[in-house]
């Protein structure tokens, strides 16, 4: 594997889910290969799980970690070709990447969508830009479009809990008081069209995702009728693709409660607004595998780290 922007960079899903976990039963078993190596981990938004999974997986690696809060910490970036800097920009992208890449051997990125603007969004220029002119490889910790370490994670999980070959997998929409991205969901979609199982997403109207991305995907208005049978309930919100960024509303009638979830298995990426997206009972029981799905972000993350730097 040379980068991991998305989750076309993986070669066999259900391979790469296979590794994942017979490398969780003995992390430290390729510890050598990251000796005299360093991972930079370049972070324009927040996290908690994102970092600390990562850089718990690149130590198990044996790797050495630098970590900067770009977002907060960095020189303005600009993206922009020949543009002349005389405004807000400090630094353009290609010195910034050149130069990062003298510091380490695999290159790390999050940086979230602004959800103003779709066509920048989906141009990816920080993920992008790092990836045309940094000299190492690159690995996406959440772009504006896609978050390839949750879904993987969350594949891994599903494929421990579940209890037939294939199982019905619903993505329900949640309220949520801010804008959220599209990136979580995403990745969601395009795992899900990976793997063998009954999908069906549920989301009031105007709530659409890309078509691009769920293309095929059966979609189902009435959440009820989408929750029947259910195996594994994801939940996520996620704002307007169409009304791009936009809060349409906020239906507290789309929260997951136990009493819709059934018998189903609970997931959501974290972190999780309780009492309106999901309520309390559900996390705290015994449906919910929201940690579980925490602790396969190492994993996932390790299992990629390893295969980059086998190809080093
Ligand atoms: N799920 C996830 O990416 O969590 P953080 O935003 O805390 O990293």
């Amino acid at each position: 594997m040379k980068h991991f922007l998305s989750l076309n960079d993986i070669d066999s899903l259900p391979n790469l889910v296979e590794d994942a976990i017979a490398l969780k039963k003995s992390p430290y078993q390729f510890d050598a290969l990251g000796k005299n190596k360093t991972i930079c981990l370049l972070f324009f938004n927040n996290s908690l799980r994102t970092r600390l999974s990562t850089q718990k997986a690149a130590l198990h690696l044996g790797m050495q970690v630098l970590i900067m809060n770009f977002g907060k910490e960095g020189w303005t970036l600009e993206f922009g070709d020949g543009t002349v800097m005389n405004h807000s920009t400090s630094e353009h992208i290609k010195e910034a990447a050149r130069v990062v890449s003298q510091y380490c051997d695999i290159l790390a990125i999050r940086a979230f969508a602004g959800l103003q603007n779709k066509k920048t969004d989906e141009a990816e220029e920080v993920l992008r830009g790092f990836r045309k002119y940094a000299s190492v490889p690159v690995v996406n910790m959440e772009s504006s479009t896609a978050h390839p370490l949750q879904a993987l994670a969350d594949a891994i999980t599903m494929e421990e809990n579940k209890t037939k070959a294939k199982p019905k997998i619903v993505l329900s929409w949640a309220p949520h008081p801010k804008a959220l991205p599209h990136a979580v969901a995403n990745s969601f979609v395009s795992m899900i069209k990976m793997q063998h199982a009954e999908f069906v997403i549920t989301h009031p109207k105007g709530y659409e995702l890309n078509p691009e991305i769920t293309h095929g995907c059966q979609i189902e208005y009435d959440q009820a009728k989408a929750l029947e049978q259910a195996d594994f309930v994801y939940v996520k919100n996620w704002s307007s693709y169409s009304n791009y960024g936009k809060v349409l509303h906020q239906d507290s009638n789309w929260m997951m409660t136990q009493e819709k979830l059934g018998k189903a298995k609970f997931m959501h990426c974290l972190p999780v607004r309780r009492n309106v997206v999901v309520e309390d009972a559900v996390l705290d029981g015994p449906q919910s595998l929201t940690t579980e799905q925490a602790n396969n972000r190492t994993f996932s993350v390790q299992i990629v780290l390893k295969k980059i730097l086998e190809s080093l």
